[in-house]
């Protein structure tokens, strides 16, 4: 699904989401990279997302710059979860609701017509993230269970934060042909 419009602030701005392509990677990599505290991964784990996963991924174009991605993928074996791994807002671009409006542009396609659940982990301290997710639920009709998940010693070798679980749903499928 591709929207265009302008934006809510800027009416001489131009707002799009799309579906991510491969040429948009290296784009990509370089939003994540101004978006700390975002694992940068490398480029080809961006290459990746756009290609093979782009049907769970969203791209913003801003006066076509990149100015936000949300990454996300439907785990194998939950046919009705939607899981986002990295959201990504340029500084100039946020409190806008764009990050909400990234991934609602992934459950309206038909790669998320069975999809009931959000589920994504967050550190403690990312308070914009947990804003943004609370606020997502909210949208959706949906309850939010919060679980530790990754532990900072356990699973991430001492290196970054421990992750919550966050849980969303369930809420009514909205890909194309579901619901
Ligand atoms: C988290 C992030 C993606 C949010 O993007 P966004 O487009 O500004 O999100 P939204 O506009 O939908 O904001 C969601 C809510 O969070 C609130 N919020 C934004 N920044 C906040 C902050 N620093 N502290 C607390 N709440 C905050 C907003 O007010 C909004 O709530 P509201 O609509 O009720 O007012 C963006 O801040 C970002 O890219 N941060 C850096 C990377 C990151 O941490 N990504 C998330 C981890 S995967």
């Amino acid at each position: 699904m591709s929207r265009t419009e302008p934006h809510p602030d800027k009416t001489t701005s131009t707002l799009s989401i799309v579906q991510p392509r491969a040429t948009d990677a290296a784009a990509v990599h370089a939003l994540i990279a101004r978006c700390p505290p975002l694992d940068r991964n490398s480029l080809y784990c961006n290459l990746l997302q756009c290609s093979d996963f782009a049907e769970s991924c969203a791209l913003a174009r801003l006066d076509g710059r990149v100015a936000g991605f949300v990454s996300g993928y439907l785990p194998p074996r939950k046919p009705n979860v939607l899981f986002i791994w990295q959201v990504a807002v340029d500084s100039a671009a946020r409190g806008h609701g764009l990050a909400r409006r990234l991934i609602q542009d992934i459950l309206d396609r038909d790669a998320c017509a069975d999809v009931e659940w959000i589920h994504t982990t967050v550190t403690p301290g990312n308070e914009a993230s947990r804003a943004m997710f609370t606020r997502l639920a909210e949208e959706l009709g949906a309850g939010v269970e919060v679980r530790p998940h990754f532990d900072r010693h356990v699973h991430l070798a001492g290196q970054a934060d421990s992750e919550e679980l966050f849980l969303i749903g369930p809420f009514v499928a909205r890909g194309s042909t579901g619901g």
